[in-house]
């Protein structure tokens, strides 16, 4: 037994997928399994414990190094991923057909009681952190572990995700280019990041796009036309203009696929159709979108980001096998740190405009919008 007499951890992902969510899975029943540790996996977030029924093996299964042999590079949750059904704020139906929202966190902990698991290692964004804080407050082991694409979380350098879909997204405006400049055309692309820019930002400067909007820097369309314009003017009669999902008009609102309901956030998109238009009735070019939406999300982790996510993994055990709950494990480079879950849960990260990626942006001649 170990000094902290742990024998058994679960571990479950939530919120969007992001590439290396598996490596993280692999390296945290690998580090328990060499501790002599149990690891259990939690199906869809915490659905495998929420709703057993819905199950036809076991929605909490024991996760061996049979399980996870061979799984760090793919992508995806092995585990399975929900952004609906919050514990703290699940969605009921009433009898009259309205929905409300009730806390069924409570039956997470007796599950873990029941089951004798010792702690939990969750994996997830700003909405998991902020459930595993919750949880931990009222007496459950837990280690968060951050992941998202959007690089949107504060008090850790990165986020496994984040790399690969700016990989992605870079590789795609290299393609871009070649058709609208054989076609002088302009052509929009809307990336994903929710209300953060960095998805857009260092796609954008990589993939040397001409224009790049993003929810810290509301833009002004005119901006964005006289860009195209001098681009035209000088005889080079493509334009690559890369928009966030959740980029702003200065006198304006951000799109929406979709409203905030019960249980669920509202969906960001559209953006990049909408300016399209304007650009094309402005400039007179023909402007072509191309919205990269989850195909950001999809493919192998790179490199970068399946040694965030083990290292992540590892560490959330280590943490464990210290004695620390309460924590979220944070890149803090060169090192990995611990960080207080109360420090994260509900603080975004957005681009901070004084950073030398935007100035970089600024010096390169990339217009923002601004
Ligand atoms: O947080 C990751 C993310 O991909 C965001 O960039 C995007 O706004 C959202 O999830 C999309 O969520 P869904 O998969 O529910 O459409």
């Amino acid at each position: 037994m170990t000094p902290n007499h742990i024998k058994r951890i679960a571990i479950c992902t939530g919120g969007g997928d992001a590439p290396g969510l598996n490596a993280v899975i692999r390296s945290v029943a690998i580090a328990a399994a060499n501790r002599g540790w149990e690891c259990y996996g939690i199906r869809d977030g915490f659905n495998g414990i929420l709703f057993p029924e819905r199950y036809s093996e076991d929605g909490v299964f024991r996760l061996t190094r049979k399980h996870v042999r061979n799984i760090g590079h793919l992508g995806g949750t092995m585990l399975g991923s929900t952004n609906k059904g919050n514990p703290l704020h699940f969605p009921i139906r009433m009898p009259d057909g309205s929905t409300r929202e009730i806390d069924r966190s409570d039956e997470i902990l007796e599950y873990f009681g029941k089951k004798e698991i010792d702690a939990l290692v969750s994996v997830g964004g700003d909405g998991s952190l902020t459930i595993a804080h919750a949880l931990h407050k009222k007496g459950l082991r837990v280690v968060g572990v951050p992941k998202t694409i959007d690089n949107d979380l504060d008090k850790t350098m990165t986020t496994f995700g984040f790399d690969t879909a700016v990989a992605f997204a870079t590789e795609c405006l290299d393609r871009l280019h070649s058709t609208a400049e054989s076609h002088q055309r302009v052509m929009v692309v809307e990336v994903m990041g929710r209300y953060a820019g960095w998805i857009a930002l260092h796609s954008g400067i990589a993939g040397n796009a001409h224009a790049i909007l993003m929810p810290e820097i509301p833009f002004d369309l005119d901006k964005v036309v006289d860009c195209i314009r001098a681009r035209d003017a000088e005889g080079r009669m493509h334009s690559v203009v890369l928009v966030a999902e959740g980029a702003v008009p200065m006198d304006g609102h951000h799109e929406l696929l979709a409203p905030a309901e019960i249980g669920h956030a509202e969906r960001l998109g559209g953006v990049g159709d909408r300016i399209a238009k304007v650009l094309e009735e402005r400039t007179g070019k023909d402007t072509r979108v191309v919205v990269l939406g989850h195909l950001l999300r999809g493919g192998s982790p790179t490199a970068f980001d399946r040694l965030a996510a083990m290292r992540f993994g590892a560490a959330a055990v280590r943490a464990l096998d210290e004695g620390l709950s309460g924590i979220m494990v944070a890149l803090a480079f060169p090192n990995v740190d611990y960080i207080a879950l109360e420090e994260v849960a509900g603080r975004m990260k957005g681009v901070p405009l004084d950073s030398d990626t935007v100035q970089t942006a600024r010096d390169l001649g990339i217009c923002l919008g601004d």
